[in-house]
């Protein structure tokens, strides 16, 4: 299973945790983006987002929670991402923003509320190259998991199987090193707080990863 770091909530500026989670084994850099609006909280602007992350080492796992992901796109691919996921519920264009990201050659997620039912991820599973399976709502780090994700994650898994199809699935939210026991099975599991809040970032990589 790999492992994304989201710096969302950190007891140090964005910069100086971004530093920290480079320099650990982590597999990719979690980046949330939040747009005001799909969630309540605005935390980036394009400009800064550019200028904080140009000098990446580690792949940028991008996660979208804003409505309108299209016209985000074209500025974010400057970054080379590994993923730039966006949520099904944020937008009509589902198809579009999808093709708009394959444009440049970046991996396609797809991600999903808690409480919106999978069917609606359906339509799009031969298109995409990642499920992101919300396990809080999204808009915070710091929640408690989400136990339903448990069996979304198996259902989703169970339709994967039968299709033949093999897009990665990866969870966000409330998870530790308690809760990854839950899903074993994850291609791609985020953590924040548990990383981020913590003394030192590796020793709890480490936990995640046994
Ligand atoms: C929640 C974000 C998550 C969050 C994860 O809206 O998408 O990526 O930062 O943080 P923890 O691990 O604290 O739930
Ligand atoms: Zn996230």
């Amino acid at each position: 299973m790999k492992i994304s770091v989201s710096y969302l909530s950190s007891k140090y500026s964005k910069e100086q945790t971004i530093k920290l989670i480079e320099a650990t084994t982590a597999d990719y850099l979690h980046v949330d983006l939040m747009d005001g609006g799909f969630v309540p909280e605005k935390n980036f602007t394009i400009t800064e987002v550019l200028e904080l992350l140009k000098n990446h080492k580690k792949p940028l796992d991008i996660h979208l929670m804003v409505f309108d992901p299209i016209i985000y796109i074209d500025d974010l691919a400057k970054l080379e991402p590994k993923y730039i996921t966006f949520h099904v519920e944020a937008t009509k264009d589902v198809v579009k923003t999808i093709e708009k990201i394959k444009e440049h050659n970046i991996g396609v997620g797809l991600s999903i509320k808690p409480h919106t039912d999978l069917y609606e991820l359906m339509p799009y599973l031969a298109l995409v190259d990642l499920v992101l399976i919300m396990s809080v709502a999204p808009g915070a780090g710091g929640q408690a998991f989400l136990l339903e994700s448990v069996s979304r994650l198996k259902e989703l898994e169970d339709f994967r199987n039968t299709n033949h199809l093999t897009f990665e699935i990866e969870m966000d939210g409330g998870i530790n090193a308690d809760t990854i026991k839950l899903v074993p099975n994850l291609d791609i599991a985020v953590s924040g707080t548990f990383i981020c809040k913590s003394a030192d970032y590796q020793t709890q990589i480490n936990e995640l990863k046994q």
